[in-house]
């Protein structure tokens, strides 16, 4: 009966960061960006403040091939850490999530993952995702 789960995640996760501070690591690259929370410029593809949106601000390359509208699989990401933080799986986002490769758990749109709260996030890129080349100019 000593039920004692230890969630590892939730409060915990701002332990070292500044009160409003939001951190995001990219896999596998290993790039670790960090913005106050709310003041993120917008980069016109996909909503404020989504994992796409910090890509873009900090040059990591995440495709996007339908411009951020919820109408493709290429801007797919495993959210490793923080999903606390992030917005609810919406349904049209589930619908097309269950189109990607490699669904796993923890499988979000970047362009409709919307980080809500300051902390730690971390997030893959899968592989597949990373060996596309954009022909953005
Ligand atoms: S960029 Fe197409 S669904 Fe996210």
């Amino acid at each position: 009966m000593s039920d004692e789960t230890t969630q590892g995640s939730g409060a915990a996760t701002v332990d070292s960061l500044a009160e409003n501070t939001v951190e995001v690591t990219f896999l596998p690259e290993g790039k670790t960006v960090t913005f106050e929370h709310g003041k993120l410029p917008y980069k016109d593809h996909g909503k404020e403040q989504s994992i796409l949106d910090v890509a873009l601000n900090y040059g990591v390359h995440l495709d996007h091939a339908c411009g951020g509208n919820c109408a493709c699989t290429t801007c797919h990401v495993w959210v490793k850490e923080g999903a606390e933080l992030i917005s609810e799986l919406e349904d049209d986002e589930a619908d097309k999530l269950d189109m990607a490769a490699d669904l796993q758990l923890n499988s979000r749109l970047g362009c409709q993952a919307v980080i809500q709260k300051p902390g730690r996030v971390v997030v893959e890129i899968p592989a597949w995702n990373r060996n596309y080349v954009s022909e953005e100019h």
